[in-house]
């Protein structure tokens, strides 16, 4: 039995699935994202259980002013499926659209009820409690969610497809049906999107205990926070760390959901999940489904603003919480112990996320008290120190300001260095070889730098470094490389503030005189914009120093940032 194509729970015959498959070949078609394919598959295994498809209109702005569907049901994230004006332009309500994945496989038809246009900012508002894009939720909302919204009821033709722990990947169904097998009757879900180290097995092991309960290590494994460690590395630690529980009394899924870090509204819908999962606790600790802190350092949300909001609504939803216990080390006994109960302050260690990440660039070596030999070599897989890692140096600035000279400059020095390989991409080389068909329009310029930022993301992950020095004139395209490449190494923007008059009187190749009488359109300086860079981590001016000495100090603070040895 092809458990990809039976066991999911929108209820579609296999026949029907092959008229259906044929019917899919027909259609107008949707190429799902990353996000939109793990929503999907948790409509079709009935993981979002009671939805059926995306929201309409009407369930939509229910769940924004009321956490509920129209029916009345507690539901508190809108799973919307956004796509293009492009796309939405020839479909109109009843018209079915085929859902393929990122390689084109149909996944699902769905029958339109809607199409709207949403207010972004508002469902930021309410869903985020904020319109600070340093929250990925509303990131990716401002950012990256086209603007229109399809809603409908979903037929299935099959479950996206994977390679990487089949065995650890469940529907609802199979998961409770292996809950019964083994005769596990109270099951306490983990959610989490980190490693799990020594505090969280002592914590687990005492929600185990208290509640006479079996464990569900339930790891979300779909999109998480930008910058989390890879699943793939989690889920090995995973695999190490279920070995400290006693035989059969600890499992692992993996959860396909891609999180919106949305807190508290988060939690309730985390709840849902798991009940629908079959588990009857969930361990809710302190800032539960946060992102941290806001712009100015604050956080988003109060710390157990997320647990307050569940045990109001746990009856309703039909599970319990669990309040997570914060585990600290405490030296003297050689034991875990809840914080709360310790009472000398100074006899307990533990290290925060931030810290374990500074150990790791730093090749500093992590305690043993804090976790595990295997994990603490998983992680140094994944986390090498900064010495040993890929990085791009990423130069913007006018034409003219001196951005390939001091690229050239740099890349000599580092090849002198000889740590790793080095790639240079100045605007001139990408246009000849990369872009060679691309104008200056707004659209291709991004589209330009984007594919420079693939190339060096490319090179960073394979621990190399890219050194690259185009205009990049504009604001996005610099912060989608930036988050794009930090996924996988190191990123320093290097803003060359040399000015517009100096960058004109050099003029070396002719082209600011012929901007100025018009020649050539949509010059950036003279006729299209340059949006000074707000958050470069080096700024210089060619201006007044000479390209030797800006090389020096750039190479210097690469040194000082932990890159480059001394
Ligand atoms: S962008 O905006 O980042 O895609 O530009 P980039 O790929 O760096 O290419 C810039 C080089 O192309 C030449 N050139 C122009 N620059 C700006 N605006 C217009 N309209 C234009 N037309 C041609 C120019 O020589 C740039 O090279 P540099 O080395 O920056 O002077």
């Amino acid at each position: 039995m092809n458990k990809n194509i039976n066991d999911f729970d929108l209820s579609v015959s296999v026949s029907d699935r092959k008229g259906l498959k044929r019917l899919a070949h027909k259609l107008p078609y949707w190429r799902l994202n990353k996000r939109q394919i793990s929503d999907l598959e948790l409509l079709l295994n009935g993981g979002f259980a009671p939805l059926k498809g995306f929201v309409g209109k009407d369930d939509y702005n229910s769940i924004l002013n009321n956490m509920r569907l129209e029916s009345g049901v507690l539901w508190p994230i809108p799973i919307t499926l956004d796509v293009t004006d492009q796309f939405v332009k020839s479909l109109s309500k009843n018209d079915k659209i085929t859902l393929r994945d990122e390689e084109g496989f149909a996944l699902a038809i769905l029958t339109i009820s809607d199409i709207w246009q949403p207010d972004i900012k508002k469902e930021a508002e309410i869903i985020f409690g904020t319109l600070d894009q340093s929250h990925p939720g509303v990131n990716y909302l401002i950012n990256f969610s086209h603007k229109n919204y399809i809603g409908g009821i979903l037929q299935g033709i099959s479950l996206p497809r994977y390679y990487d722990y089949k065995n650890y990947r469940h529907t609802p169904v199979e998961l409770k049906s292996t809950f019964e097998k083994n005769g596990w009757k109270k099951i306490v879900a983990f959610q989490t999107r980190n490693p799990m180290h020594k505090a969280h097995v002592e914590m687990t092991k005492r929600s185990m205990l208290d509640l006479n309960a079996n464990l569900l290590i339930h790891p979300a494994v779909g999109m998480t926070k930008p910058g989390d460690i890879d699943h793939y590395t989690r889920v090995r630690c995973y695999q190490h760390v279920l070995k400290k529980y006693p035989d059969n009394t600890a499992m692992m899924s993996l959860l396909p959901l891609a999180m919106r870090m949305a807190g508290p509204r988060e939690t309730l819908w985390h709840a849902i999940i798991r009940k629908n999962y079959g588990c009857s606790h969930l361990i809710v600790g302190r800032d539960h489904a946060g992102p941290g802190n806001d712009k100015n350092s604050n956080p988003f949300y109060k710390p157990y603003e997320a647990q307050e909001l569940l045990l109001k609504y746990q009856n309703e939803i039909g599970i319990e919480v669990v309040p997570f216990k914060f585990m600290v080390f405490v030296p003297s006994k050689d034991s875990y112990e809840p914080i709360e109960k310790i009472e000398e302050l100074t006899d307990y260690q533990t290290i925060s996320g931030t810290e374990l990440r500074k150990l790791l660039d730093k090749g500093k070596g992590i305690p043993d008290w804090f976790t595990y030999q295997e994990v603490i070599k998983e992680l140094e897989v994944s986390r090498p120190p900064l010495t040993q890692r890929g990085f791009t140096i990423f130069f913007t600035g006018l034409s003219g300001s001196g951005k390939s000279t001091l690229a050239n400059g740099l890349m000599v020095k580092l090849l002198e260095e000889g740590s790793r390989p080095v790639t240079l991409l100045d605007g001139d080389i990408v246009r000849t070889h990369l872009s060679s068909e691309l104008g200056f329009s707004k659209k291709h310029r991004s589209l330009n730098i984007q594919r420079i930022g693939f190339v060096a993301s490319e090179i960073t992950k394979n621990g190399g470094i890219a050194i690259c020095a185009p205009i990049a004139p504009y604001r996005f395209d610099r912060r989608f490389n930036r988050e794009l490449i930090s996924k996988f190494g190191g990123f320093l923007q290097i803003y060359v503030n040399t000015s517009l008059e100096k960058c004109e009187e050099r003029d070396a190749k002719g082209l600011y005189e012929m901007a100025r009488k018009g020649i050539i359109k949509k010059f950036t300086g003279i006729s299209d914009p340059y949006e000074i860079p707000e958050n470069a981590d080096i700024i210089v001016d060619s201006g007044s120093n000479l390209p030797e000495e800006l090389v020096s100090q750039i190479y210097f603070q690469i040194q000082e940032l932990g890159y480059i040895r001394y």
